[in-house]
């Protein structure tokens, strides 16, 4: 980041006096105030729950343009990465900054397939769970556990432990969630195939039984493999910046992730495929494409606390591009499955033309993002409601390492510690119990 030759100065109307504040520039996208020094000069915080105008953090890694609807991984368009390359490649350029070249390439996949396996003493934790607890429960209670059996990648200011753990992270989680999947049936897990691609691995463990040989479907495995890269990273949202909040700690890379995993969950976030998807079944089994516009109508009803999930986003002011490709793939899944009259993607199709043309949402500048199609997809492939968000956490896992190398690799990190604003009592003396 650089200086800019104007700065911004602070004057308060009651004569105290003014104060500069240095503006510095990024590459691309908004400047920023430094205040770092602004409670020293002045005795006062800055105020700004949800940080909707706080940078938290200088970062190379993803930029998302809100108004264009723009993302880009390292300056790469979503677009060509979703097209041109696959997740693992995504995966090289989220950590490291470049594209791999060939044998960059050849080199990453392997040492990704050759982390695959668990250790086998993992599978004995699921065995504490109900089997119809939720996956991401269990997700993030497996993630975390990793910690107790990586004492050699643990130490999170050493680089060699980072990139240990990052490819431990990243080559894990697949089989992490499908043995999640797996215990909830009931059914025996799948141990990985190195011969098998990253998604065509995952597809195996989830859908295989040792009673047959499992045959990967290339339609579904690239659009598994797109869903993931489209999921990979988004600059600062809540769950990532959990896992940086969490690591500035010091504490282990798993015990960060596991935040991250505990944080997506919820429904405003990652959670957010599983509540769209319920809210089309429920749409659907209460009439369908008749009933949008009394759902609207309760979504624009401010005590009915109904939101149309999948829509509206704190950065994107315009269509998320995700959402977009989103919908190209589930186009693409439906026809090779057959399901082009799926009435669920109809339903979607049409409750997103109503809700565009909406007043109330074209007002509030509210349009699909990336969570309104993924559950279809997901869904027509196979994968639970249940488990949306565990494959958005799978995809996940490689920003969050990548943000959190990006942070502890920052000469101005420090602990993450905010301050308040105190609006409760002020000191006072305890009395007798009788005198309460
Ligand atoms: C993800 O941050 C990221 O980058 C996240 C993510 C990622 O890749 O990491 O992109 C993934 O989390 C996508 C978002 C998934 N969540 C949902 O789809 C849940 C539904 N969306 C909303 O909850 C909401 O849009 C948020 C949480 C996503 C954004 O909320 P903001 O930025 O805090 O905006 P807001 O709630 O202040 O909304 C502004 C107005 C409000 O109305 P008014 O008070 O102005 O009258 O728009 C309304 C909101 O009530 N609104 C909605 C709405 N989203 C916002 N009204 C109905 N339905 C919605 N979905």
């Amino acid at each position: 980041m650089k200086l800019a030759d104007n700065k911004a100065t602070l004057s308060f109307s009651n004569g105290s006096p003014s104060v500069d504040l240095p503006v510095y520039q990024g590459s691309i996208g908004p400047d920023v105030i430094d205040i770092r020094k602004l409670y020293a000069q002045t005795g006062m915080f800055t105020y700004d729950p949800g940080f909707l105008s706080t940078a938290a953090t200088q970062s190379a890694i993803t930029y998302i343009d809100g108004d264009k609807g723009e993302l880009l991984y390292r300056g790469y368009p979503i677009e060509q990465l979703a097209t041109k390359c696959d997740y693992l490649d995504t995966c090289y350029l989220l950590l490291n900054g470049e594209l791999p070249n060939e044998s960059e390439r050849t080199d990453f996949h392997k040492l990704v397939t050759n982390h695959t396996m668990v250790n086998e003493q993992m599978q004995f934790f699921l065995r504490g769970f109900r089997r119809d607890a939720h996956p991401m429960a269990v997700l993030t209670g497996l993630v975390g556990a990793l910690s107790a059996f990586y004492h050699d990648s643990t130490d999170i200011n050493n680089p060699k432990h980072r990139e240990i753990a990052a490819i431990r992270l990243i080559a894990k989680m697949p089989t992490l969630v499908s043995m999640a999947y797996k215990y909830g049936m009931g059914q025996p897990y799948m141990y990985p195939q190195n011969d098998l691609s990253y998604a065509g691995n995952f597809l195996r463990m989830m859908f295989g039984t040792p009673c047959e040989e499992y045959k990967v479907n290339p339609v579904l495995e690239r659009a598994l493999d797109r869903i993931f890269i489209l999921h990979a990273d988004h600059e600062q949202n809540a769950s990532t910046s959990t896992v940086r909040l969490c690591g500035s700690s010091g504490t282990n890379p798993f015990a960060a992730i596991a935040a991250g995993v505990a944080c997506l969950w919820g429904p405003a976030h990652g959670g957010a495929n599983e509540a769209a998807l319920n809210m089309l079944h429920d749409i659907q089994a209460q009439g369908g494409v008749e009933k949008i516009g009394e759902f609207i109508k309760q979504v624009k009803d401010k005590n009915s606390g109904v939101k149309l999930m999948g829509f509206g986003h704190r950065v994107y002011k315009n269509y998320d591009p995700r959402a977009k490709l989103m919908q190209e793939t589930c186009n693409e899944v439906l026809a090779e499955l057959g399901l082009e009259n799926d009435p669920l993607f109809k339903l979607a199709k049409e409750l997103e033309k109503i809700a565009l043309e909406d007043e109330y949402f074209v007002s509030r500048k509210l349009y699909p993002n990336v969570d309104f199609y993924s559950g279809i997809v997901q869904r027509a492939i196979g994968i639970p409601v249940n488990l949306f968000t565990g494959v958005f956490a799978l995809a996940r896992t490689v920003g969050w390492i990548a943000q959190l190398n990006e942070m502890i690799g920052d000469p101005e990190y420090k602990i993450g510690r905010p301050r308040q604003l105190f609006t409760g009592s002020e000191r006072r003396d305890i009395g007798t119990v009788a005198k309460r």
